[in-house]
This record gives C-alpha cells, sequence and structure tokens, in this order.
C-alpha cells in the first residue's frame, strides 16, 4: 500500500521579478486574491487533501508569510471584544496548528530544485507533495487531493500538467508521456523550458507535485540545467525507469498569478464565483466595459 502523504513543501524564496515594485520588500505569495493571499489558496488547498504539516522554504523579505498564518493576539481579542465574529472567524483560518508548520531560508535563489533540496532534513523518507503558490489552482477535489489520489493507487510519483499553446513551452517543464488512461499517463521523458520547436509534446508541469523521496538523492548532485539553475523537473527525469512516474491532467481552473495578466485574471474570476462578491463584481465589470 502506498505511504500516506502528509508533508508539502511551499517554496517560495524566488525573487518575484514579474512583479517589481511590489515584490521588492515583500513576497509574491502575500500578493492578494480578492482577499487572501495566494499562500493562503496553496494551504487551503493541501488541508482539504489531508495534508496539514508544511515547511515553507523561504528567502529574504519573507517574513510576512511567517506572521499570517501565525496567531495574531492582539487583532483577535480586539475583534473578540468587538463582537465581530465573522472578521475574527477569517483570521482565525488562517493560522496553521502550531508544531505544523516550519520555515527554512534559501539563502540563496539558485532554482526551485534546491528550494526543494533546502527541505530534505524534514521530508525524511516520506512522498512528499509540491506545491507553486503562485499558480493558484480550483477545483474540488483540489488538484494537490488529485495527485494524492493518484499516488493511493500507483504508490509513486505523480506530476499535475496541462496543455499549453506550443509557444509557450519554454515557459514550463514539459513532459512526454505514453498513452494516457482516465487522465493518468506514465512519463517517458521530462524537459524543462524547451524551446517550442524541441519540445517532446504541449504537456507542461503546473507546480503541483507530489513525489517520492528518491527525488532528494537526485537534487543532492546540486546539477544546474536551464537558466543556469538547479532544476526540480531534471531530479525528476533523473527517476524515469524507477519507480512509478505519471503525469495527471488536470481539467479544473488553474492561474498564472507569477504573471501580471495571470494575476488579474484570478481576482477577476474569484471574485465572480464567491457568493459574496460576484453580483457586485458583474456590476461593477459591465459599467467598466461601457464606459
Ligand atoms: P518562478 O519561476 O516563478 O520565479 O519560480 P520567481 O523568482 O518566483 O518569479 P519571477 O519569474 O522572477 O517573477 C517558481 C516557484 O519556485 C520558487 C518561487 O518562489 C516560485 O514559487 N523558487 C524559484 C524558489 O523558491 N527558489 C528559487 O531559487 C527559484
Amino acid at each position: 500500500m502506498a505511504q500516506r502523504v502528509r508533508k508539502a513543501v511551499l517554496p517560495v524564496a524566488g525573487l518575484g521579478t514579474r512583479f517589481l515594485p511590489a515584490t521588492k520588500a515583500m513576497p509574491k505569495e502575500m500578493l492578494t486574491v480578492v482577499d487572501r493571499p495566494l499562500i493562503q489558496y496553496a494551504v487551503e488547498e493541501c488541508l482539504a487533501a489531508g495534508i496539514e504539516e508544511f515547511v515553507f522554504v523561504t528567502g529574504r523579505n519573507k517574513g510576512a508569510l511567517e506572521d499570517h498564518f501565525d496567531l495574531a493576539y492582539e487583532l483577535e481579542a480586539t475583534l473578540e471584544q468587538r463582537k465581530k465574529t465573522a472578521e475574527l472567524k477569517q483570521s482565525q483560518d488562517a493560522t496553521i496548528k502550531a508544531g505544523n508548520a516550519i520555515f527554512t531560508r534559501q539563502q540563496k535563489p539558485l532554482g526551485l530544485g534546491h528550494a526543494v533540496w533546502c527541505a530534505r532534513h524534514w521530508i525524511g523518507n516520506e512522498p512528499f507533495a509540491v506545491l507553486l503558490p503562485d499558480e493558484l489552482t480550483l477545483d474540488t477535489p483540489t488538484c494537490i487531493g488529485q495527485l494524492v489520489a493518484a499516488h493511493d493507487k500507483t504508490g509513486g510519483s505523480v506530476v499535475a500538467v496541462m496543455d499549453v499553446p506550443r509557444e509557450q513551452t519554454k515557459s514550463y517543464g514539459i513532459a512526454a508521456v505514453k498513452a494516457e488512461k482516465d487522465g493518468l499517463a506514465e512519463i517517458t521523458g521530462l524537459v524543462e523550458k524547451p524551446r517550442p520547436e524541441e519540445a517532446p509534446s504541449t504537456l507542461a508541469l503546473i507546480g503541483r507535485y507530489v513525489l517520492l523521496p528518491e527525488v532528494l538523492g537526485h537534487l543532492d548532485r546540486h546539477e544546474t540545467g536551464a537558466g543556469g539553475e538547479i532544476q526540480l523537473t531534471d531530479a525528476i527525469a533523473r527517476m524515469i525507469g524507477g519507480p512509478p512516474l505519471h503525469a495527471l491532467r488536470y481539467a479544473g481552473r488553474r492561474y498564472d498569478c507569477g504573471s501580471r495578466l495571470g494575476f488579474l485574471e484570478a481576482n477577476v474570476a474569484i471574485a465572480l464565483d464567491r457568493a459574496d462578491t460576484a453580483a457586485e463584481t458583474r456590476a461593477l465589470l459591465g459599467r467598466l466595459m461601457k464606459g
């Protein structure tokens, strides 16, 4: 039987250059979609999948992330005193249980693979999830929940993929796969940021992974790949031919909040989706489109 996935690594040490100047003093993952920061969506996605332990791999200027998931004693005491129950709940919901989150620093932004490697001692010898919080996914069951279910079935590593236009392959890790069955396909090749003419397919990795701990051994080598960075995709590629390794086609909604337009789209889409903001947002958009 597959080992249960209990832990998630949230790499949040990137420089966020596409969001300067917003990210000069504040982490990209604290950018707000409607009323909650990106990082909270990722944590909630994990909790819904039964994953309750988190390691945040952070860098400089990331203190706000740690504070966000802490108990905000003064704020909550004041809200309680003022009988602001709904607001109090919003704050309490953004807390991670004591002892269930740790924060470690990547020190140098050497790449996503290196960021995951920085969490190695905490991961130990069990399967673990990785979520890139600037990719926002919305679905029930959650994207990471779907990967966990696939891992339970195969006992191996599973990465989420989506089709992208061929001209965009150079922004993603791209998977070559065998025939797909129920959205799941064995991976035969993985390449990070290939040029469109060299890409083995248009199936892009979208920042959601369930990985066997063997990947850490490959990351130990600190080999650099595309862009001179230590790439997670390359370490996963070294597992091809070993324990089961599958791509799961994710069919839900996904927003690339690491880009300005994707971030704007996420804000509008989620505001239109939520019962408390839908009507007002629709009216607002109508007014703006007319003007
Ligand atoms: P990105 O490729 O989006 O890079 O990283 P970035 O630095 O965050 O943003 P831009 O491109 O400069 O605007 C994908 C994910 O990997 C993490 C990032 O925090 C993000 O979640 N990452 C990347 C690290 O944790 N460390 C790294 O060295 C690189």
